[in-house]
């Protein structure tokens, strides 16, 4: 944990223009700054960033948030990792409180970087710079890699009796222990250590951010097992992790496209080749954390599947993954007996991009095969539709529920409503009226909030309405629950700094909400200041009438309920109450009224 002091100070320190500058070319036009978007490939700036709001955000992707938010997406890191690598930037050290050794202090997690880093190059050295490599180089010549490749892979050779790592170890202080943890040595009776990999051919496995986090390693030509991985440990987990991911991303972004195989092999020719925004899983099928890590990078995934039954039942078992995280991928098939490194190599870029174009969505691989396993009869349909129903729950984007809807109508002539309804029931019941949610990204969305997010807009991108709406109105109370929590924080904000640093308060929430946030700080008609006031003033009351209307209905209720239990009392004190609520909404629409008039 890094305390909240601590992250005040970093925030209140930092330039969210400097921090993003390291990383993308800024133009300063108006108050803003404005560059190429890192999130989406375009040609015409629409990444903006505000430095007196302390966010950025993107017009076209919609990519936005804070210093932090930025670089959590930018290098995937964890939110305490952000904070600290902006407050190294800015020379303010991050001491985390409740560091543990065992549960993998962030301290710890540095020195168990380094050891993977020391390890990784120590391969590297031997492969290319020590006779014991020179086998493990003819090898990759063998198979066509080029140097310039096996350098930007980091490969390396564990040669059979040790790379010397044990002494480097030593040498640069590094824990044996850690070496333990992280599966580079093993520890034999007798307390003698020996080194995991040897006659391997290394393929370091880095995280998003560039990191050594686990390693692969190959025999040369034949033996058992083929590949031997590092097993989970603290930096790594093989389920979640994509080899060359961090190579490839930047690739992923201007294509705006990515392709999955399933070798490392494939991914260093497909590099070689020029498909360099293709990346592998280490071994495992492709999961829903796969593919979502993906989506940061591109909504347009393709992957790439063996000719054969196994890759056909590959691809409609990723169908289910792809839509769980939230894309509609698309599969590729190579000739029977290729694999992507065999196929590039003999056929070249062109062939492959080819493949790529003409590749499949999964959802037509789904259909098709869902048909073939059930058949065309009327019980094969009825099967097929359970099957699609099941699916359709997992689905969160509604464009894609009406696709595959559409889709299913299609192709079993079975009626649109038998997948609609049971979506319906399961979405969740409102939650009780006074319980303060957490604001979510449909409630931003949400076109019945159009007035609360007007005055949150409002509030945003001109602080003095801030000090105006919070002096003039009790708007907490008008407005939805969900809303409570960021109208307080803004208020906090304003009294205690009067003005409004958005990059503080998107911190409470989570990444997308706070994209939705920076973007009504940023985006949005291009009101006036002048203007702003008045728009503030027609929020208000449209949340005042709303927030009546509900009461009065709530009213109306308790009276009829009163009046059926013949409790006189409790009847003639809600029918006061309800008066009173009429009263104010009265007033409310002769306040609406009196300014036009006078205008005419
Ligand atoms: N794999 C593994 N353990 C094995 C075999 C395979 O972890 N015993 C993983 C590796 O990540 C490997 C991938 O599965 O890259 C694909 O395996 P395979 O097609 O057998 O190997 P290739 O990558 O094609 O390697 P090569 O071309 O050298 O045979
Ligand atoms: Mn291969």
């Amino acid at each position: 944990m890094i305390t909240q002091e601590k992250i005040a100070e970093i925030r209140a320190r930092a330039s969210v223009v400097e921090v993003i500058s390291d990383y993308v070319t800024l133009k300063k036009i108006g108050r803003n700054h404005v560059g190429l978007c890192p999130f989406h490939g375009e040609k015409t700036p629409s990444f903006t960033v505000n430095d007196e709001k302390g966010i950025f955000h993107c017009f076209s992707c919609k990519a936005g948030g804070s210093v932090f938010n930025f670089l959590m997406q930018y290098d995937h890191l964890s939110f305490p990792e952000a904070v600290e690598c902006v407050g190294k930037r800015y020379g303010i050290a991050v001491e985390r409180s409740g560091k543990n050794r065992d549960s993998g202090g962030e301290a710890d997690r540095d020195a168990l970087y380094r050891l993977n880093e020391c390890a990784a190059a120590n391969y590297h050295r031997v492969l290319f710079n020590d006779v014991l490599g020179r086998r493990a180089l003819e090898y990759i010549k063998k198979r066509g890699i080029e140097e310039s490749v096996a350098r930007r892979f980091m490969l390396g050779f564990a040669p059979p009796y040790g790379s010397g790592l044990l002494e480097v170890a030593k040498k640069e202080k590094l824990s044996l222990k850690d070496a333990l943890r992280l599966g580079l040595i093993g520890q034999r009776e007798g307390n003698r250590f020996h080194e995991k990999f040897f006659d391997r051919l290394i393929f370091p496995i880095v995280n998003a951010g560039g990191k050594v986090i686990g390693f692969g390693g190959r025999v040369l030509e034949q033996g058992i097992p083929k590949y031997l991985n590092s097993s989970d440990t603290p930096l790594f987990r093989k389920g979640s992790t994509l080899y060359g991911l961090f190579q490839a991303k930047e690739a992923i972004r201007k294509r705006d496209r990515a392709v999955v195989v399933e070798g490392y092999l494939d991914v260093i020719a497909l590099h070689q080749y020029g498909v360099d925004y293709a990346v592998a899983t280490l071994g495992t099928a492709l999961t829903v954390e796969h593919v979502r890590a993906l989506s940061r990078y591109t909504k347009n995934v393709v992957a790439f599947f063996d000719g054969d039954d196994a890759g056909s039942r590959a691809a409609e078992r990723s169908f289910q993954i792809f839509v769980e995280a939230g894309l509609l991928g698309r599969a590729a098939f190579l000739p029977n007996g290729e694999d992507p490194d065999t196929f590039i190599r003999a056929r070249g870029k062109a062939a492959v991009e080819e493949l790529l174009d003409r590749s499949v969505p999964l959802a037509d691989y789904y259909f098709a095969s869902l048909e073939h396993r059930y058949g065309k009869t009327l019980e094969g349909k009825s099967q097929i539709a359970g099957e699609i129903s099941r699916v359709l729950q997992k689905v969160r984007n509604p464009f894609e529920v009406d696709l595959l809807i559409a889709r299913a109508v299609d192709s079993l002539g079975i009626r649109e409503e038998f997948f609609r309804k049971p979506l319906q029931s399961s979405v969740p019941p409102k939650p009780p009226l006074l319980a303060n949610r957490r604001l979510s990204s449909s409630d931003l969305g949400n076109r019945a909030n159009a007035a609360e997010r007007s005055l949150i807009s409002l509030i945003l991108r001109y602080p003095r309405i801030a000090g105006y709406v919070f002096e003039e109105a009790d708007v907490r109370q008008w407005v939805g629950s969900a809303w409570r929590e960021i109208i307080d924080l803004i208020r906090t904000e304003w009294q205690e700094h009067e003005n409004v640093d958005v990059g503080r308060i998107v911190q409470a929430f989570d990444s997308e909400v706070a994209a939705q946030i920076a973007a009504l700080a940023i985006e949005g008609e291009n009101v006036p200041e002048t203007e702003s006031q008045k728009m503030a003033d027609d929020c208000i009351a449209h949340l005042r009438r709303k927030y009546l209307r509900e009461q009065e209905r709530n009213l109306r209720i308790a009276i009829r309920t009163a009046e059926e239990q013949k409790d006189e009392n409790a009847t003639r004190e809600r029918i006061l109450e309800w008066q009173e609520i009429v009263r104010k909404e009265r007033q409310l629409e002769r306040r609406k009224l009196a300014p036009k008039i006078t205008a005419r």
